[in-house]
């Protein structure tokens, strides 16, 4: 048991290290449940009045949603505005070339994003914006340093400014943090030539509410994750389904097979 445990803890370990040691923000946990047909459908319709104007879903028909409880009248009616069939994907025209051109970066496809990145990276990075007056856009990202895209959220979130921590490091670790800059350099100094100091987002102060309270925002959000993982992988519920039958069939074989068995033998003993 103890050897069980201590394996356990080995292969936990390095993970689990890991976590601390990246150098850009933690993520934060998006906590999305695939089964939750509601929050699918609040995400899709948030994608398409607050994404589509930039992105395009290209490898998704708007059709997919009837599997998540829409009818293909309430997709005409709420998810499409640009003419398209519900048997369309769900493409944009003008997206790539518009945004390379206004945000000096294309906005990407995000059919694949939650497995490109992850559903906590996406839940984390929208709500990572903060003002940044040094930017183009005004604003920048926890984890997307220098990002393109504009807070499209603002509205909703609020505006948030940034309170900066100021790390020293040193041989790759965090030896001390203060609030005053000059304080971190003053300490940098004393510890020689290796040390550096790090500027990082230390937490947010809200100047300006916005239409949804925090938690009701993080629902916004883990909604969007919710909508952004499903279309990654629309096979991954059903797959889930389908191996609950696959188990049933195996428990009901095994007792068959064990009566056969039985049946069988009786007249060789
Ligand atoms: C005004 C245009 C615009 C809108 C609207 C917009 N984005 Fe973006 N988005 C961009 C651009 C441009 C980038 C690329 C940023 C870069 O590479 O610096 C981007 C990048 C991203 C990324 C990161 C892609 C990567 O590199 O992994 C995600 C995730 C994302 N957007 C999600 C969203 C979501 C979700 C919405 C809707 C709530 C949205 N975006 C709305 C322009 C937009």
């Amino acid at each position: 048991m103890k050897k069980l445990i201590a394996v356990i803890a080995l292969a936990i370990l390095p993970v689990a290290s890991m976590a601390n040691t990246g150098e850009s923000m933690k993520l934060e946990s998006a906590n999305i449940d695939l089964g939750n047909e509601a929050a699918i459908q609040r995400g899709v319709k948030y994608f398409v009045n607050y994404c589509m104007g930039c992105h395009s879903a290209q490898y998704v028909r708007y059709k997919l949603f009837t599997k998540s409880g829409l009818s293909e009248q309430q997709i005409k009616d709420n998810l499409i505005f640009n003419g398209s069939n519900v048997g369309d994907l769900m493409t944009n025209a003008m997206a790539g070339e518009y945004a390379a051109n206004a945000f000096g970066a294309p906005a990407p496809d995000l059919t694949l994003e939650a497995r490109r990145r992850s559903a906590d990276w996406i839940y984390t990075y929208l709500k990572g914006f903060y003002t940044d007056p040094s930017r183009p856009t005004g604003v920048n990202n926890t984890v997307f340093h220098n990002v393109g895209m504009p807070n499209v959220l603002w509205e909703l979130e609020g505006i948030k400014d940034p309170v900066y921590r100021y790390e020293v490091h040193e041989g790759g670790h965090v030896v001390a943090e203060f609030e005053s800059e000059a304080q971190a350099r003053v300490k940098a100094r004393e510890l020689g030539e290796d040390a550096r100091v790090e500027k990082v987002v230390g937490h947010f102060n809200l100047v300006r509410p916005g239409t949804k309270s925090a938690g009701e925002f993080d629902q916004v959000v883990r909604d969007l994750a919710t909508y952004l993982t499903y279309i990654a992988e629309p096979v991954k519920l059903e797959r889930q389904r389908l191996g609950v039958w696959v188990l049933l069939f195996l428990v009901v074989f095994t007792v068959l097979a064990y009566i056969t068995k039985k049946e069988w033998w009786k007249d060789v003993h």
